[in-house]
């Protein structure tokens, strides 16, 4: 397999449970390719679908339909002790770290390789090797409760690596770490996905950590993929409502309330598509027609050197003066919608 072939592929997976109070419908018709060599994150809010998702994705939950297939494989038509071996290539991370408490780092890394029929130096060497790459060679007799949460995750990303998956699976990983902390796992992360080849996957309720490291994304709602596609493309544009709730934050497009500012007064909503390029369009735009405009609300980002977000502005009680800067945004390809 190569890089830039599909790793995964999930073709019409569904799952449903089966439960004393009735059926619940976790994933419904989720199609989705990843790439082998790629970070590909998957986004959604709590409750959509995203942990049975990728407890599907290494059979630890059996989809009730459709089928998952690894390296071209169907693991629905594998025997359990195949299942297991492909298990083996793919790695898993949680948000809760799941050390054993009761070995030290080092033995907490040589666990998946003692399971495996690896034990003596060569596990030993393995385990140092990846306690290295995470930056703890010095803290291996060290037991999980002497550190801290970031340098537990470390430790749990190395024992995760022991047998050399091919892809790291990542629930949540960096939900329970504080923002600097957050930003170090992640590095560490693209890191292992650069220098070891590793594809890895990454479940996240956070816009922000799709941001910083994945290449493609899949929104997940309500068990359904809403959209999905390179990152840059979803941030730039995003069509569903869920994407863009998710990545205009609360200045969902349809539902920011503009309760502020003078009620008389017109107001447009500019949208930064990341197609108007990345330069200040208010400045150039009260410089143009001479008009000063009164911000009301703005929510942008720069994704890959471009803006992406909205801004809220009131316009001038003169109709002239609102018509320059409306025609100065038609002009300019700048698209805007008036608000009630
Ligand atoms: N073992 C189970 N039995 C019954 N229902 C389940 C089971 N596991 C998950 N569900 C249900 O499936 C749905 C999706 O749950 P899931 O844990 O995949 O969501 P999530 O997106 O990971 O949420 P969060 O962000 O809170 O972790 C929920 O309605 C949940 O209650
Ligand atoms: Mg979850």
């Amino acid at each position: 397999m190569a890089k830039g072939d599909n790793i995964v592929r999930l073709v019409h997976m569904g799952k449903t449970f089966h439960t004393d109070s009735g059926d619940v419908k976790a994933l419904d018709d989720i199609n989705l390719d990843i790439k082998e060599g790629s970070i590909q994150g998957i986004i959604g809010l709590s409750g959509a679908g995203k942990s049975t998702l990728v407890r599907c994705i290494n059979y630890l939950e059996v989809p009730t339909s459709g089928q998952v297939l690894f390296e071209g494989q169907s693991l629905g038509d594998m025997t359990d002790a195949e299942v297991r071996e492909a298990r083996k290539k793919m790695g898993m991370i949680f948000q809760q770290f799941n050390l054993l408490d009761q070995r030290n780092l080092l033995k907490n890394v040589t666990f998946p390789l003692e399971i495996s029929g690896i034990s003596g130096k060569i596990a030993k060497d393995r385990a140092m090797e990846l306690l290295r790459l995470v930056g703890l060679e010095d803290r291996v007799k060290n037991y999980p409760a002497q550190l801290s949460g970031g340098q537990k995750q470390r430790v749990a990303i190395a024992r995760a690596l022991a047998t050399n998956p091919k892809v790291l699976l990542c629930d949540e990983a960096t939900s329970a770490l504080d923002p600097k902390t957050t930003a170090q796992i992640l590095d560490l992360l693209k890191k292992i996905n650069k220098e070891l080849g590793v594809t890895v996957i990454v479940i996240t309720h956070q816009m922000s950590v799709i941001e910083a490291i994945c290449d493609s994304v899949a929104i997940i709602d309500h068990s359904h993929i809403a959209e999905s596609g390179p990152v840059s493309e979803i941030f730039a544009n995003p069509k569903t409502d869920i994407g863009r709730k998710l990545i205009l934050g609360n200045g969902d497009i349809n539902e920011t309330p503009i309760t502020f500012g003078d009620s008389t007064k017109k107001k447009i909503r500019i949208v930064f598509d990341g197609l108007s390029a990345y330069k200040p369009v208010i400045s150039e735009m009260t410089l143009a027609c001479k008009v000063p405009v009164n911000i009301l609300f703005a929510n942008t980002r720069e994704v890959e050197g471009k803006a992406v977000g909205q801004m809220v502005v009131e316009l001038p009680d003169d109709h002239t003066e609102a018509d320059q800067i409306t025609g100065y945004l038609r002009d300019n390809e700048i698209t805007f919608e008036e608000v009630r």
